[in-house]
């Protein structure tokens, strides 16, 4: 198979149609077989619910050319599991986990001559979606619903790759107590679009949101959740129940547990604390990084409140060691540089 040809190196986080995607409707109580289509365009009711109500959900997974020349995608049971967790929620069916996984395997072989190869630091980020197309007019879940998956060529989804980022803390909030910070719903991210204009106005790259209820306790981004390290080279990430859970998130703590805490000299130990993280405590830690599928690990050195400015101890010029290893050894695995944990890597060619 021939690559596409694409300066793959310079590519930026942005959509770039390629040649199939899948397909699946869901009426009168099922779901269709599904299937991969050219065509990348969407035709629907004019009353669908995903335009009046904006019942829709969606997920963000990468695949990766390992060293070996495989194409892998990293961890994709949990993407088919969170799917449905915001299904359940936004009152849409459930995408089974086998047709999520078939529709991966499908699109991402479909799409071959598309995936980065290995050494290129681009990957193939992966949009599954699910949406209510059938019309409503009342404030009702929709009567049918079509499940999508395309594919797209990314670099880095910060502009300057991993340089460290400046950060606004928002006055506005992202997610409500009991509301739905917690699925990966189409409205947070409408919700998110002002904020982060707001802030990208002045030159931050992303917002850092407080919870809704207190305003005192770090919540996520508008796109990745917070690890910190303290500068007694403990991680603490923050617990809440609306923020998302995210994927990278837990593979993270994972390996600064199990992977970090070897004793090799260079190698730090690593504790993780996963609590609830007051603001005034941010003048306290040693590093600060964003992590998401698009984010991978990408360092803040900076974040700016209405009480001034907090710095981390890592600095502007470059990412601290502990996220450095941390991005290392994750990217190591999901490149089959370093043995993955258990059903972490699914193969797909
Ligand atoms: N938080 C939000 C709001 C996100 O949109 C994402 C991206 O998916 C994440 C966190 C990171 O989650 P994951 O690591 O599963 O991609
Ligand atoms: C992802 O990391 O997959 C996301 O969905 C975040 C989004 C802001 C691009």
């Amino acid at each position: 198979m021939e690559k596409k040809n694409i300066d793959w190196s310079s590519l930026s986080f942005a959509y770039m149609p390629t040649d199939y995607r899948f397909v699946a409707h869901y009426k009168d109580g099922a779901w269709d077989e599904g299937k991969l289509v050219k065509d990348a365009c969407c035709t629907m009711s004019e009353s669908a619910g995903v335009l009046q109500y904006a019942q829709t959900c969606f997920e963000g997974l990468k695949a990766y050319t390992t060293k070996d020349g495989d194409i892998v995608t990293f961890r994709p049971d949990l993407n088919a599991k969170r799917l449905q967790d915001s299904a359940d929620r936004l009152l849409m069916p459930q995408v089974p986990t086998e047709m999520f996984l078939r529709a991966l395997d499908e699109v991402v072989k479909a799409n071959a001559a598309w995936v980065p190869p290995y050494g290129t630091g681009a990957t193939l980020y992966i949009r599954p979606f699910l949406f209510g197309c059938g019309p409503v007019i009342g404030v009702a879940p929709a009567p049918e619903y079509e499940f999508r998956m395309f594919v797209t060529p990314v670099g880095p989804y910060f502009k300057g790759g991993i340089k460290p980022l400046r950060l606004l803390l928002s006055q506005y909030d992202r997610a409500a107590p009991h509301g739905t910070g917690h699925i990966k719903a189409g409205l947070n991210y409408a919700m998110s679009l002002y904020p982060g204009y707001v802030a990208k106005h002045q030159g931050y790259a992303e917002n850092m949101y407080l919870d809704a209820a207190t305003r005192t306790h770090v919540e996520e981004t508008g796109g990745a959740n917070f690890l910190f390290v303290t500068k007694d080279n403990k991680i603490v990430t923050p617990k809440s129940d609306t923020i998302l859970p995210s994927i990278t998130r837990r593979s993270l703590v994972y390996v600064a547990e199990h992977y970090l805490n070897m004793e090799v000299e260079e190698r730090p130990n690593m504790e993780v604390e996963e609590r609830p993280v007051n603001y005034t405590e941010l003048k306290d830690f040693q590093e600060c990084g964003l992590c998401g599928t698009a984010a991978v690990i990408s360092p803040v050195g900076e974040v700016d409140t209405p009480d001034g400015r907090i710095s981390f101890a890592s600095g502007m010029e470059e990412m601290g060691p502990v996220c450095a290893k941390l991005r290392e050894v994750l990217t190591g695995i999901q490149m089959g540089e370093i043995e993955a944990p258990e059903g972490w890597i699914r193969k797909i060619c």
